[in-house]
């Protein structure tokens, strides 16, 4: 790729300007906005006394990396994809600071945290960008534990090798594990073979429904997975990686003879679901999207984009491939556990599909809520939301409308609002909403999510208490679909 910002400066985030900043659009004076006192009320109580300080100094820059015998130049957080992995304790007061060393403008947005409003990171609705070369830093309170994960809200910037792990610790931690492993995943296309998330963008936009690839990368219309619904996605990949590498040069986790380790597992892609499993082994199922599920054994998991799941697994003595599978795609990434002393080659090789990823696949309906984080109660009322849109015009929109057209959903602090998701088009959508996590469905059973798959037909209730002032994005994850304008504001009114 090319260090120039490319088409990427033409997003429709950009295209705003400073307008929702400074103003929001339409009838801004009854907006709470980011910059509102409300914001930093919320902010004081989430202080808890005692914690500590996380500071990091992130920069955002080109690199050569080495994805595992394949050199890459692309941008990265300080030299890798999916790093650094930043940790700190829940009730800390974290401070990024952010330099810009790139040619585009960008932004920085912590993916499930409910955080105050003006860090959270969205171009042109929580913050102005932060200019090439200019820097930002970034303070909040680390509201509660869990597996998150960071990335730009710029354009497609998340499809170059900009995102990593968020881990918050729990002061408090109830499991017991030897190992605590993050797995993030990703799928590769930028500089090989000349791919660039802008010309994949282009080629969906100038030829869209062409069922032909492109080269090695671009569009390839036979995407279909049953499990998603249909059509699994828009792009071939060439490449999927695991913290960074590809299945061929993948990374070997160590656990003690007898041991736990405790996954915690990201998927950062921009258009591929990943299905992933662990030869020979059930995972027990802990989190989802950071906060605690019932343990629940499963055989694989299903991941969309933005989702995550923390999982413990107990390995045997040896050595095992842990597969994420691209659902509907060629390619895999991968994995090796391996117990104290077991050779890691005694895995299967990272091109073997285990038969686990066939076995009991976590459903949605297998969640239930630990009793700590459970929502009992009703939402006040109901608020249609429509996914609209077509692959064919690659015009991906809510409510018929792009981003740029976007009609707020207005609340006001306070309210339990069911947000009625019905996906109306031919293709599944991982919807994410900012600074909140949803309970999935109506039961006070149900799991507490921020990021959510809606397959094609399917309408599905995120309900959601308004107790996080401020201007929040809601989308699809899906880097493509929201930069065609998937998008719209949950906005907070006075
Ligand atoms: Cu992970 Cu609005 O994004
Ligand atoms: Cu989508």
């Amino acid at each position: 790729m090319t260090n120039s910002p490319g088409p990427s400066r033409r997003g429709f985030l950009l295209g705003l300007g400073a307008v929702g900043v400074a103003a929001g659009c339409g009838s801004s004076s009854s907006k709470i906005m980011s910059s509102d006192a409300a914001v930093k009320t919320v902010e004081r109580d989430r202080a808890r006394s005692g914690s500590g300080v996380f500071a990091h100094d992130l920069v955002l820059s080109p690199a050569d990396v080495d994805l595992g015998g394949i050199v890459v130049n692309t941008w990265t957080f300080g030299g890798q994809p999916g790093a650094p992995e930043l940790r700190m304790k829940a009730g800390d007061s974290v401070r990024v600071n952010v330099a810009n060393q790139l040619s585009a403008a960008t932004s920085i947005h912590w993916h499930g945290l409910s955080l105050r409003n003006d860090m959270d990171g969205v171009a042109d609705i929580t913050q102005p960008p932060i200019a090439a070369g200019g820097s930002f830093s970034y303070r909040f309170t680390a509201p509660t534990p869990g597996t998150f994960w960071y990335h730009p809200h710029m354009g497609l910037q998340l499809d170059r090798g900009l995102y990593a792990p968020f881990v918050i610790e729990d002061p408090d931690e109830p499991l017991d594990v030897d190992v605590d492993q993050v797995v993030i995943l990703d799928d590769w296309l930028d500089d090989i073979a000349g791919g660039t998330p802008e010309a994949a963008f282009s080629s969906l936009s100038s030829m869209p429904g062409m069922n032909m690839g492109i080269g090695s990368m671009g569009l390839s219309g036979d995407h279909t997975s049953s499990l998603l619904g249909g059509d699994a996605g828009d792009i071939s990949y060439p490449e999927h990686l695991l913290n960074g590498k590809v299945a061929f040069d993948r990374p070997t986790f160590d656990v003690p003879l007898n041991g736990r380790i405790r996954l915690r597992i990201i998927n950062a892609g921009s258009d591929t679901a990943y299905r992933v499993a662990i030869e020979g082994h059930q995972m027990t199922v802990t989190h989802a999207d950071g906060f605690p599920v019932e343990h629940v054994v499963v055989d694989a998991l299903l991941l969309g984009m933005g989702e995550r799941y923390d999982v413990m697994v107990a390995p045997t003595s040896g050595a095992w491939s842990l597969y994420a599978e691209a659902v509907g795609k060629d390619g895999s990434a991968s994995a090796v556990i391996r117990t104290a002393g077991a050779e890691a080659t005694k895995a299967s090789p990272s091109t073997v599909r285990p038969k686990e990823l066939d076995g009991k696949l976590l459903a949605y309906s297998d969640l239930v809520a630990d009793e700590s984080v459970r929502f009992a109660w009703s939402p006040d009322r109901t608020v249609d939301v429509e996914l609209t849109g077509s692959m064919m015009k690659n015009d991906w929109t809510i409510d018929r409308r792009s981003f740029a057209q976007h009609e707020p959903i207005e609340v006001r602090s306070g309210e339990k609002v069911r947000l009625r998701i019905k996906n109306s088009t031919q293709m599944w959508h991982p919807m994410h909403l900012h600074g909140h996590t949803f309970r999935l469905g109506g039961s006070p059973s149900n799991p507490r999510k921020d990021t959510a798959n809606v397959l094609p037909g399917k309408t599905m209730d995120f309900d959601l208490i308004a107790d996080n002032p401020g201007q929040w994005m809601l989308h699809c994850h899906n880097t493509y679909h929201l930069e065609s304008g998937m998008a719209t504001v949950l906005s907070y009114m006075k």
